[in-house]
């Protein structure tokens, strides 16, 4: 019997499970070298060979990150967060090494791997799959910017292979992995807050409404069961790049003052700092015109050393080591109120301090976007905080405290559920899968 798949395509980590009969989801299995994993990063990574002439390789996941660690010279293209692009109309294809991508095509070499662990583990080729999507697309500005994200992951599902293709939302996803083991009926708030966006459904879940699945007869209650859906573009990208912002462009030259073509001090334009707040820009800064700007910058200079560091991290392709190293430091002020962010490369090391309580300053807005979000989907539904049984938060960044605050504020620690943050949606997306197929077969 052919299994039943789902498919997480996240801006940070992707996933693939499935359900065999009505049984557990189980996840593929990924394995570069350092253990076996369930969860892929969502990563690219370019290899151009090593006297430069070599055909172009490109390898994906845990792979692309220990082919791009193991690289003496660091000047392989590691590409991250492409899903955050697929509602960007400013984004068609980039060029690699001379030849050009388009979206899809970057994003089916992810999903291909994906496929292919799922396939080997199988024994057999899939071809239909529930896939999740957010609420709302990074970018999406309107109804037709989220059908273009949408068309182009078909495009990039099609071209990975896959043929029979379904999307769900991603926190209905989850929802369907936070039911699998209820045993009673509740009103559930589901929060997945992942690294490009934070998406909510408010909805039914339990026995009554999961019937179908186990039972293989169609189920109408879960026409009824969705109540409503919102979401917001902020997530684990942004918390990043507020670190990078406060702790890291400030020793880089940010708000520092070079000597203008007419001896006057001028301030060494923002733009270049914003865009090393999403490390994916930063080799935008590579190009030859960006370089000699940075050049003619630190040459006139008060402080040279502050853009001779920025320099050093640009043209090293130190993008990835250094989100790596604010990562941690984010982490780390999830589970303490104190952390440092280290880096270092040859002659440039950072080295400083930072308290949770800084950072839950500088993450202020967009927690209050989070919050804004959240009441408006209860007031849209006509619901109010005392009418929801739980809170399900789940994803990589449910775990940053000031997002949990959000939700104990509102609904109280005893009304809070966690789990499976990085695999709850792809496992619910199987469970999502199983039951169409299921609600299918009774129809026929
Ligand atoms: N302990 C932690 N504290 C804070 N943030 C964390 C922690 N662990 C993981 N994260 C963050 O969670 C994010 C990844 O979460 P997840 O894998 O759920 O996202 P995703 O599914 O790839 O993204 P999206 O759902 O937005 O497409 C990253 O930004 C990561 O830095
Ligand atoms: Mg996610």
């Amino acid at each position: 019997m052919n299994a039943a798949i789902g498919l997480d395509f996240g801006t940070t980590n992707s996933a693939i499970a499935w359900v065999v009969d009505a049984g557990d989801p189980i996840l593929a299995h990924f394995d570069a070298g350092a253990g076996p994993t369930d969860t892929f990063r969502s990563v690219l990574y370019f290899d151009q060979g090593e006297d430069g002439q070599d055909p172009l390789t490109t390898t994906a996941g845990p792979f692309a990150i220990s082919r791009y660690l193991n690289a003496e010279e660091k000047n392989g293209r590691l590409i991250q967060s492409l899903k955050s692009f697929l509602a960007s109309r400013l984004f068609h294809a980039t060029s690699i090494y001379g030849r050009m991508y388009r979206l899809e095509e970057l994003i089916a070499i992810i999903l291909r791997d994906l496929k292919a662990a799922a396939e080997a583990e199988l024994g057999y080729e899939i071809d239909k799959v529930v896939v999740g999507r957010p609420v709302r697309f990074v970018h999406a500005q309107d109804a037709s910017d989220a059908e273009l994200a949408l068309k182009r992951l078909l495009a990039g599902l099609h071209n990975a292979g896959f043929r029979e293709i379904e999307f769900e939302y991603e926190p209905v996803g989850a929802a369907y992995h936070y039911e699998s083991d209820l045993d009673h009926d509740e009103l559930i708030l589901i929060a997945d807050f992942g690294g490009g966006t934070s998406d909510f459904s408010l909805l039914h879940v339990g026995p009554s409404y999961r019937d179908g699945r186990r039972g293989g007869s169609a189920n109408e209650h879960r026409r009824d069961s969705i109540l409503g859906h919102d979401g917001v573009p902020i997530a684990g990208d942004c918390f990043d790049g507020k670190l990078i912002r406060h702790l890291v462009t400030p020793l880089l030259g940010r708000g520092a003052q070079f000597r203008s073509q007419f001896g006057n001090p001028l301030e060494v334009p923002s733009f270049i700092y914003n865009r090393l707040e999403r490390w994916h820009h930063l080799s935008v800064l590579k190009s030859p015109k960006m370089m000699n700007l940075l050049i003619e910058l630190q040459r006139e200079a008060y402080e040279p050393e502050r853009l001779a560091a920025l320099i050093h991290l640009v043209r090293n392709d130190l993008g990835f080591l250094l989100f790596r190293a604010v990562e941690k430091t984010k982490r780390e002020l999830s589970d303490g109120f104190s952390s440092r962010l280290r880096f270092a490369h040859q002659d440039l090391e950072i080295d400083v301090s930072v308290t949770r309580a800084q950072f839950e300053s500088w993450i202020a807005e967009e927690i209050s976007a989070i919050e804004q979000c959240v009441d408006g989907l209860l007031e849209r539904s006509g619901f109010a905080t005392r009418d929801v049984d739980f809170v399900f938060l789940t994803g990589g960044s449910s775990f940053v405290p000031a997002v949990r605050h959000v939700f104990e504020e509102r609904f109280g620690a005893d009304r809070m559920r966690f789990g499976g943050e990085l695999t709850s949606v792809a496992n619910g997306l199987a469970l999502r899968a199983q039951e169409g197929a299921a609600a299918k077969r009774a129809r026929t």
